[in-house]
């Protein structure tokens, strides 16, 4: 047994977020989390909302409401639709935390005694009827390469030349558009990455491990040479300074967010009234506090990796403190919607609350993670969603578990039969049950959804097949005995598919569960034989046949999503103006 500290990225604090942002991050981490715990692990499944920064400023602004109230509702928000989705977070805290505000001054108060942090004067874009500093995303103009108008001042979306804001032409606020921009100049502290080069790089080398995605794009970033890194911001909302000089300034979003993976687990400690709340966090981050047996994994979309592999580590580095590292990072890839981006500001694609409101959670767990993009980036569309879940989920494990289950109450007054002995049919099925049991655990515990959600569906096709051969309907007729006997294997396995499906969608394994009588509670993952695990039921019991499992999509279905959510033709929606 392992100690296993799983954290997903923080999704943004500004709305509900799409099946793009809950695909890379949050759920498959919860599939990886329910696996562990599965196995006996001891897990701590930590995630939080990541809550300061300019955007958030911003969208409280367009609501009309104070930063707080703003992010005290969408806290809420996102976590009853967590909570829908099925995420099993130990603790869903928050980076705009007691906790956190106090970690992250300590850190930087650790790096600036170990010299890593030094104060630097800079020139930036001041907007003067907005009364703010512009971070470089929010000024906009015509790019000077390629004439476009909608040039953003870190980069022009139409020709992808990274720009500088000062380069723009006519430039303008993008909050008001405004143009009276004035250069001045703040002070503002810097994380000198470049002095903690060479402990990072001999760190990610020697990180073998890593899934290929996040261990190529960290190496990438090293080998470009660390830039030192502004912390802080011209901004009321987020961590405050405490520094003489720094009275109007908090630390940057990207400082404090993955602090907050501590921050959220003394959230936790505290909130779960662990008898010891120090020793409780402590023993999951500090490696001098028995965080060392600790295998830490992290789940994250690609355009987080930079931010996980070389400046968390290097806040934790620099502190010269004994902190716990990331062991395995798992990354993904885009989940597009048809040819283009979801998007959370021209809400286009479907959004968590939305799709909830559609289907049940699991349908788009399963959905999700067998089509997750891993080796590439993959596209949403409404024809592929349909015909995964109806192959998948209605006409393989469905049919299965409400075939047998209805054959077992008529036929057998809904009573568990005695076991027989195996024939030849058994043994087959049994021998190849049990490779695909291995191959399910292997891909599992290396978090390559994709291949384990295959490998699972080979597993609930292989009970499809086992029941056309075994025939209990023929031999009912003239060997009730065999009968029984078959039917007691495929109530097993259905009680095993309940069972090995739950990372993937625990409601529906609760409900095959509950069918059979069995424990809920009770979720091991099978090891020893494929026999071995088929003895989980009572000759006598009760059982209680479902109602049928997943509805099928039906095409007049797809239709009306197509045309209420887009789809391949449509024209991109506008921005939705407040
Ligand atoms: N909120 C960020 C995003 O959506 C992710 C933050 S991850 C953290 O990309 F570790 F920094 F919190
Ligand atoms: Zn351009």
């Amino acid at each position: 047994m392992a100690r296993i500290l799983i954290t997903s990225a923080l999704p943004y604090i500004n709305g509900i977020k799409h099946l793009g942002n809950l695909v890379g991050s949050m759920l498959p981490a919860d599939v990886y989390a329910r696996f562990c715990r599965a196995q006996g692990h001891e897990t701590l499944y930590i995630c939080a909302t990541d809550e300061h920064g300019t955007p958030a400023e911003l969208a409280a602004l367009k609501a009309g409401q104070d930063v707080k109230t703003y992010c005290d509702e969408q806290h809420e928000r996102q976590r009853q639709v967590g909570e829908g989705f099925l995420l099993s977070y130990d603790h869903f805290g928050r980076s705009s935390s007691a906790e956190n505000h106090a970690l992250t001054q300590h850190f930087a108060q650790k790096l600036m005694d170990n010299g890593y942090i030094e104060e630097r004067e800079i020139e930036m874009i001041f907007s003067v009827d907005d009364g703010r500093f512009l971070p470089d995303r929010y000024v906009e103009g015509t790019c000077p390469k390629c004439g476009s108008d909608k040039a953003r001042g870190d980069q022009c979306n139409s020709c992808d030349t990274l720009l500088d804001p000062t380069e723009l032409i006519n430039p303008r606020s993008a909050i008001s558009g405004s143009t009276n921009l004035e250069i001045r100049t703040s002070k503002h502290l810097y994380l000198l990455q470049s002095k903690l080069e060479g402990q990072l790089k001999a760190w990610v080398d020697s990180q073998h491990h890593w899934p290929n995605l996040a261990r190529s794009i960290a190496l990438k970033w090293l080998e470009e040479g660390l830039a030192d890194r502004g912390i802080t911001r011209d901004l009321k909302w987020g961590v405050p300074v405490n520094r003489e000089g720094f009275e109007d300034k908090v630390f940057y979003v990207w400082f404090d967010a993955p602090i907050e993976y501590i921050g959220a687990t003394q959230e936790w400690a505290k909130a779960t009234a662990q008898k010891d709340p120090d020793k409780a966090w402590q023993r999951w981050w500090r490696t001098d506090q028995g965080a060392e047996d600790v295998r830490y994994v992290q789940f994250m979309g690609k355009d987080n990796v930079a931010f996980h592999t070389v400046s968390f580590p290097a806040t934790l580095i620099g502190s010269g403190e004994p902190w716990k590292r990331v062991d395995v990072l798992k990354a993904f890839n885009w989940l597009n919607w048809y040819g283009g981006k979801f998007s959370t500001s021209e809400n286009r694609g479907v959004f968590m609350d939305t799709a909830l409101d559609l289907l049940p959670a699991d349908v788009w767990r399963w959905y999700l993670m067998a089509n997750a993009p891993e080796g590439a980036d993959t596209a949403f569309t409404w024809e592929q969603f349909q015909s995964t879940v109806n192959s998948d989920l209605a006409n393989v494990l469905g049919n299965f578990v409400n075939r047998i289950m209805k054959f077992c109450d008529s036929k057998l007054d809904g009573k568990v039969p005695e076991h027989g002995p195996h024939t030849e049919v058994e043994s087959k099925m049994l021998t190849e049950l049990e490779g695909m049991l291995a191959d399910l655990t292997r891909q599992l515990e290396a978090m390559e959804m994709r291949k384990a959600a295959s490998t699972l569906r080979g597993i609930w096709v292989l009970g499809n097949e086992y029941l056309q051969e075994a025939a209990p309907w023929t031999a009912m007729k003239t060997d009730p005995e065999r009968a029984g006997h078959v039917v007691r294997m495929a109530l097993e396995l259905a009680g095993l598919f309940a069972v090995i499906s739950a990372p993937f969608i625990p409601q529906t394994s609760q409900v095959i569960l509950q069918a059979l009588g069995r424990d809920k509670t009770i979720l091991s993952w099978p090891t020893g034989s494929s026999a071995d695990v088929l003895t989980a039921l009572t000759a006598g019991a009760s059982i209680t046949t479902p109602p049928v499992l997943f509805q099928k999509i039906e095409d007049e279905q797809v239709a009306e999503w197509t045309e209420r959510f887009g789809g391949a033709e449509q024209e991109l929606a506008e921005p939705t103006e407040a």
